[in-house]
């Protein structure tokens, strides 16, 4: 989330207190059994890694436009202040699933004026729409499931009150709020399974009475699952098991299994946790996972007193999971992977070894905080049981050091591995009693072994084809002392850094890395030596800031979705509402795709397996009230999902 860039962005200021030096270190579809003989396109380990050739020659490019790159086939569009959704010539976007819109039975139509309570709520879509995955039915890629989350409401951060979600009324909502209020929110946030279909005339609309359609949300029904489950440092007086939570909330980005599961990403938890009490109470550990000292942003602590962390200083320690959730079975109970590490999870980028292990890519963003990898110790099988892959392996966090590499590439770096049995200094360290306490706190546990501050890591991406890995660095404007990897101070613009596994294998242990772009602006700052006018692949036809959604499509094409600041003004002239790029990897090339509304950010994306349909998210239009999109008028700004299709049915990017 960005917000209003004239109010506090938190994830911006770093809890990050640790000495490690910066300067040292310089710098498709698928299914589980069950989705499987749903869908018949259960994937092989080969498939998964693109290894099975990607699109057929039947999908090369149609044609090209401006520059050099083969692989893109459009023409790049102008930066814009309109608010309105602007796509590049040929292509199509039509709005689907807006906040509001009825899911479930007995769901009422959206009121247009946030009236709706909290049972309203929880059988209407949710807000902010961001990570998201097409699930296909039956390989296909004209009916399938949609699973989208809801990430946040937008609050004014000064005043604490919500923007939208009441209406406009959010002001005189604050002055008397109540359990209802509560949950309404609540209910706004989490996730959709929404099941989707191509209709006689081509367009995707919700299929209204499936029995997939759902929703999960702040209240709902999850197990704790991995190494930390049952461990003290879960166990609250609501749940002295240590392994029944409720709820999920700050659902970001996300990432997928080939066994058919979703994977959604808890990230900016710490702004739900506060205390009515008063003064700061806080541990080391609620202040380096940056707990509000005092009242929460959303207010929840007020009618929920697990939200309160002086009542329950355990209940936060059960959110910063990735938790994994069967879309094809409407019953079954979400699993927070503890496994994977407990931080402000972005996304989850999920690829496999040569030998079949799972590898998932993760960040955590905030200000100087840590690039993560899990490298499951069980291998996939295919149209096997998968359940337990991601409850076991190995957490490593990653150290990006300076020095020229025998290749191409600009740094070496190192995963070092965050295992209380085998790392001396962690072994050493008695805050950590166990390797649970190193999941739950695997920021401090990352502190320990020194890993790279980064500036904000986003989304990770895996290439298809060369099996390298992208990652947004989204922008670090209190960065002071710069490394080569994040090099830049009072860094406004971001960058993209990408890395090669030794030996090209997912599971190693060290990898060189490069910087793929440096956002800037050639507008403002027109001296191409300046490090703020950008990388050679940057130019005043393509600049943007703050990349932060990211993925590959199957021909290797690269998607960059902007989250930055949309002003126009001042560093960010010319730059306009936030957009999607598309880069080719090979030439380094960027082209403006498309460009949202005002005030939104550009998040989620996924195709269908044939590539012709994309969907991708605008999030929080209008989070400083200059917005009425989709509806225009006077209607309220609403989150939604736009489907995007090529006018002659091609595919996306050709
Ligand atoms: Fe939810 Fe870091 O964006
Ligand atoms: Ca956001
Ligand atoms: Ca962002
Ligand atoms: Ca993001």
């Amino acid at each position: 989330m960005q917000r209003n860039h004239n109010l506090i962005d938190s994830e911006d200021i770093p809890t990050n207190l640790s000495a490690n030096p910066e300067f040292q270190n310089v710098v498709r579809q698928a299914v589980s059994r069950r989705g499987f003989l749903r869908s018949g396109t259960g994937l092989t380990a080969a498939m998964f890694l693109g290894l099975g050739g990607g699109l057929a020659a039947g999908c090369a490019t149609a044609g090209r436009a401006g520059g050099g790159s083969s692989l893109m086939g459009f023409q790049a569009i102008p930066a814009s202040t309109a608010d309105a959704l602007q796509v590049a010539p040929g292509y199509s976007a039509h709005v689907l699933a807006p906040w509001g819109t009825p899911l479930i039975d007995g769901a009422p139509a959206f009121g247009g004026d946030g009236s709706e309570d909290a049972a309203a709520q929880a059988l209407q879509v949710g807000d902010n729409h961001d990570g998201m995955h097409y699930f296909p039915i039956n390989g296909q890629s004209n009916e399938g499931l949609l699973v989208v989350n809801h990430e946040y409401s937008t609050v004014d951060e000064k005043t604490g009150t919500y923007v939208w979600l009441f209406g406009t009324k959010g002001a005189d909502v604050k002055a008397r709020w109540g359990k209802d209020h509560v949950h309404k929110s609540m209910n706004a946030h989490g996730v959709s399974v929404i099941h989707i279909r191509k209709n006689a005339q081509g367009q995707w609309d919700i299929v209204p009475d499936s029995a997939y359609n759902r929703r999960i949300t702040a209240l709902s029904e999850m197990e704790m699952a991995g190494p930390a489950a049952g461990d003290v440092l879960l166990q609250t007086r609501g749940d002295p098991s240590g392994r029944r939570v409720q709820g999920t909330f700050n659902n970001c980005g996300s990432g997928f299994t080939p066994w058919g599961t979703y994977l959604t990403c808890e990230e900016n938890f710490n702004n739900y946790f506060g205390t009515t009490g008063g003064a700061d109470r806080r541990s080391a550990a609620l202040r380096r996972y940056g707990i509000s000292p005092k009242e929460s942003l959303y207010q929840w602590e007020k009618h929920e007193a697990r939200f309160d962390y002086v009542q329950e200083p355990n209940e936060s320690n059960r959110f910063g999971w990735i938790v994994e959730i069967d879309p094809f079975d409407p019953s079954s109970v979400p699993k927070k992977r503890t496994a994977l590490g407990r931080f402000k999870h972005e996304n989850a980028a999920f690829t496999l070894t040569s030998d079949g292990r799972a590898v998932v890519y993760m960040g955590d963003d905030q200000a100087n905080d840590y690039i993560y990898k899990f490298v499951s110790d069980g291998r996939y099988v295919q149209g096997g049981d998968n359940s337990g892959l991601l409850d076991q392996g190995r957490l490593y966090v990653a150290r990006f050091d300076a020095g020229k590499t025998t290749g191409d590439f600009a740094g070496t770096g190192e995963w070092l591995l965050l295992d209380k049995q085998v790392n001396p200094r962690l072994q050493a360290d008695r805050s950590f009693a166990n390797q649970a306490a190193v999941l739950v706190h695997a920021r401090m546990a990352a502190d320990v072994l020194g890993a790279t501050k980064m500036d904000r890591p986003e989304w990770v991406a895996v290439h298809p084809k060369t099996g390298e890995v992208y990652v947004t660095l989204t922008n670090n404007p209190g960065r002071t002392v710069a490394d080569e990897a994040n090099p830049r101070a009072r860094n406004i613009y971001g960058q993209i850094v990408r890395w090669r596994e030794t030996g090209h294998d997912a599971a190693a242990t060290t990898f060189e890395w490069d910087i793929f772009v440096l956002a800037g602006n050639p507008n403002v700052y027109s001296d191409r030596s300046n490090p703020r006018s950008g990388t050679a692949n940057v130019t005043a036809d393509n600049a943007f800031n703050s990349p932060d959604g990211l993925a590959f499509d199957a021909d290797g094409r690269l998607w960059i979705e902007t989250d930055g600041g949309y002003s126009n003004q001042g560093e960010y002239a010319g730059q306009g509402n936030n957009m999607m790029l598309c880069a080719d990897p090979a030439t380094r090339e960027i082209r403006r795709f498309l460009v949202g509304p005002r005030e939104c950010e550009v998040t989620g994306i996924t195709f269908t397996p044939d590539y012709r349909t994309m969907f991708i998210n605008i999030q929080h239009p209008g989070e400083a009230g200059d917005s009425h999109w989709p509806s225009g008028g006077q209607g309220l700004p609403r989150s939604a999902t736009v489907v995007i299709t090529k006018d002659d049915g091609g595919v996306i990017g050709t």
